[in-house]
């Protein structure tokens, strides 16, 4: 199949690497030429293990390539056109903002010859009502619209796209067009198919609502166990045993329950937030009322570090020196958008701590977005002289680290375990003054 990916963000570039490897011709166009060059050279312009190998094996096959926008020319004999472009947080009611969804649009009937019918999918995330609207325009030209959300995890995104848990159609009403828009997808996604991963054949509505229902469920998963992390501080429970309890049940099951300073990312803030907008719009806010505490409860878990964090520096943080143990917004990704370890570094820094941030990857971005965080990459040097330790992503480094040597390091063996990612046992017996979140006291 000829396929072509409009957008080549972080959805877009995997989308397109993944594509090439399942053995389509693919082109890739984004308005952004720093993002082209970059993937011309066969890197990634993020931070995502394994792509950049599959950009170069694709890239060295020839089925992979990158064009700046518009390319109407390349665009015009493709069989199947792909919408990976982004749908940011517009202001301050959390709706999404669909100007690159209706330009790519703009795009593809620009590009599109006359009399040709080519299939186009929608994989940005929408709110619902978005893939019906654009069905119309779309159809009026003979050119069919699936949507196809998208399920992948930044850090295993080649991984969840290559091998995905399922694979969602939202097809026309009409069902010459539905008929057409499953068939190109099912060839495009025929290895996957063949080796058993479940396919799900549904409206516009139900697809694009499956994608933020699932978010909203891990979303609220997490949220949870952070409010049971916040009565185990007033009981004295342990929410890690907790958790572990409550997660042997199936029904529960363990994942998505590690209770911490909470979720951030592209991803779950913006999508809660975005679906209550939306959710208000049809006028069925009641619905989803509860996302607004699954949103409080974890921008709570970041005011609980900045306690913490004051408490155990005798009530006034103005001087000291706070070392901050990572600023993605988890491991694994160089990403900070609405990263809660990023947000506390800051909130801390703003009250006057001689604040040093260091992370293994996020580094760059945080220079560019926080340019008057004092940034350290040497873990070893930036925990020089601390008169306290936050660790607030769990990069395998930082939860590997000896509490032994580290202690000879810092000027005063304090930790604020903001992931509840390392053995309080192990660290108070080396000396060191723990606090983990929804976690006792020492003994
Ligand atoms: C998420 C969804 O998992 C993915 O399916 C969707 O397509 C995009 O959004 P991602 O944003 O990459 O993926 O990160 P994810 O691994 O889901 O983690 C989100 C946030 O939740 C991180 O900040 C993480 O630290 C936090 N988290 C996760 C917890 O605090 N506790 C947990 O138990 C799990």
């Amino acid at each position: 199949m000829r396929i072509s990916v409009i957008g080549c963000g972080y959805l877009g570039a995997v989308h397109a690497a993944c594509m090439a490897e399942l053995g389509h011709e693919v082109i890739g166009v984004d308005v952004d030429p720093a993002k082209i060059e970059y993937l011309r050279r066969g890197e990634a312009p993020f931070f995502e293990p394994g792509l950049p190998e599959l950009l170069e094996s694709a890239m060295a096959t020839g089925r992979l390539r990158f064009e700046e926008a518009p390319a109407l020319e390349e665009l015009a004999d493709v069989n199947v056109h792909f919408i990976a472009v982004g749908t940011p947080q517009k202001d301050d009611t959390g709706a999404a903002d669909l100007t690159y969804v209706t330009s790519a649009v703009a795009l593809l009937l620009e590009a599109i010859p006359e009399g040709s019918h080519p299939v186009v999918v929608g994989k940005s995330t929408v709110p619902v009502g978005t893939a019906e609207a654009l069905a119309e325009i779309l159809e009026a030209r003979g050119i069919t619209l699936v949507w196809n959300p998208e399920f992948l995890r930044e850090g295993f995104a080649v991984q969840d796209t290559l091998s995905p848990d399922r694979i969602v159609y939202g097809v026309s009403n009409d069902p010459e067009h539905a008929q057409r828009g499953r068939a190109a997808l099912d060839e495009v996604y025929a290895s996957l198919l063949a080796s058993g991963i479940p396919q799900i054949v549904t409206t516009y509505p139900t697809a694009e609502l499956v994608k933020v229902a699932a978010n909203s469920f891990l979303a609220t998963k997490i949220s949870f166990i952070n409010a049971m992390a916040e009565l185990c501080e007033a009981t004295g429970g342990d929410v890690a045993d907790l958790a572990e309890a409550i997660g042997h049940d199936d029904r529960i099951g363990k994942k998505f329950l590690r209770a911490g300073v909470g979720f951030g990312g592209g991803c779950l803030p913006k999508d809660i937030r975005a679906f209550m907008a939306r959710a208000e719009e049809l006028g069925v806010a009641d619905a989803v009322a509860f996302l607004n505490e699954v949103d409080a409860i974890n921008l709570r878990r970041r005011d609980r570090v900045v306690d913490l964090a004051t408490k155990a520096l005798d009530g006034d943080v103005t001087g000291r020196r706070i070392t901050v143990l990572g600023a993605a917004f988890k491991p694994n990704s160089d990403d900070v958008r609405d990263s809660p370890a990023l947000d506390v570094a800051r909130r801390l820094a703003d009250m006057g701590a001689a604040v040093t941030v260091t992370d293994p990857e996020a580094l760059p971005t945080v220079r560019r977005v926080a340019p008057g965080l004092p940034l350290e990459p040497d873990t070893q040097v930036a925990l020089e002289g601390a008169d306290l330790v936050v660790l607030l992503t769990e990069w395998r480094e930082y939860v590997d680290l000896d509490p032994a040597s580290v202690r000879t390091l810092v000027a005063r063996p304090v930790l604020i375990d903001g992931r509840n990612a390392i053995d309080p046992a192990h660290w108070r017996e080396a000396g060191w003054t723990y606090t983990g979140l929804g976690r006792p006291a020492a003994p």
